[in-house]
């Protein structure tokens, strides 16, 4: 696993940034998996930012989507699939044709989440996976106690993780109790898993996932299965390490 720390959010949104530009410049339809919540978005500044500037051709890039939550009506704005196509397709100026994501809305979710699975392998596989990490060690929303070798599914969120949400709704109630995300083994088979923490809130995790043991109480340590993992880290999120 290799560790970066940065001094801050935006240093590490541009440095991951440039990363990406790079893989698009070698592979121009990479499929790229985004994660949601507030720690990625500088990410996605910094790159809409170089694309303008450089005027790098994004045109063939692939966008796939890490989780989404259950039972909201569809274009609902706090969708994870409304998420990502607001800050990351849109400014990109790409459209829904190159993005997939699992149907939180479908009938039937159990086969909504293989299809998914399946889809993500047909699309060739995820070249860059972009993570955040909960307060409890979760990446994607496989929360603490989730399979190591697990594939996209529904999962029930924590306390926890609904009251860190809340923010993004208008009260606690709203959040919703269900989600699909993709598993820990489906996001270990990217090629590149590149974790972004930032804050001290996200210390104590941090630390569990680069020096604990690799445990399935602490989701993101599954990150030192993989062979080409990168922890981009702030100052405060280094702390505990
Ligand atoms: C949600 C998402 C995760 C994200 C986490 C942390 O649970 N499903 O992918 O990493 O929130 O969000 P934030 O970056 O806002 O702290």
């Amino acid at each position: 696993m290799e560790i970066v720390i940065v001094p801050d959010a935006a240093a590490g949104g541009a440095l991951i940034a440039a990363a990406i530009a790079d893989l698009l410049t070698r592979k121009p339809d990479a499929l790229l998996g985004v994660a949601t919540g507030s720690t990625p978005l500088p990410i996605y500044q910094a790159l809409a930012e170089r694309v303008r500037d450089t005027g790098l051709d994004v045109a063939r890039a692939r966008i796939c989507q890490l989780d989404e939550y259950v039972g909201l009506p569809k274009g609902h704005p706090e969708s994870y699939r409304s998420v990502v196509l607001r800050e990351v397709v849109e400014p990109l100026g790409l459209t829904e044709s190159s993005f997939m994501g699992p149907d939180g809305s479908a009938d039937d979710i159990a086969a909504a989440c293989e299809a998914y699975d399946q889809a993500l392998a047909q699309a060739g596989g995820v070249d860059l996976q972009l993570l955040g990490i909960g307060t409890d060690g979760h990446i994607g929303f496989n929360e603490p106690c989730s399979s190591l070798a697990s594939r996209t599914r529904i999962k029930t969120l924590t306390e926890r993780t609904r009251v860190d949400n809340a923010r993004f709704f208008d009260s606690l109630d709203e959040v919703p109790h269900h989600v699909i995300t993709q598993g820990i083994g489906t996001i270990l088979d990217a090629r590149h898993l590149v974790l972004l923490a930032t804050g001290e809130g996200k210390a104590d995790a941090v630390a569990a996932t680069v020096e604990g043991p690799l445990s399935a109480l602490v989701p993101a340590s599954a990150l030192q299965l993989h062979r080409h993992a990168t922890v981009v880290v702030d100052e405060a999120a280094a702390s505990g390490l």
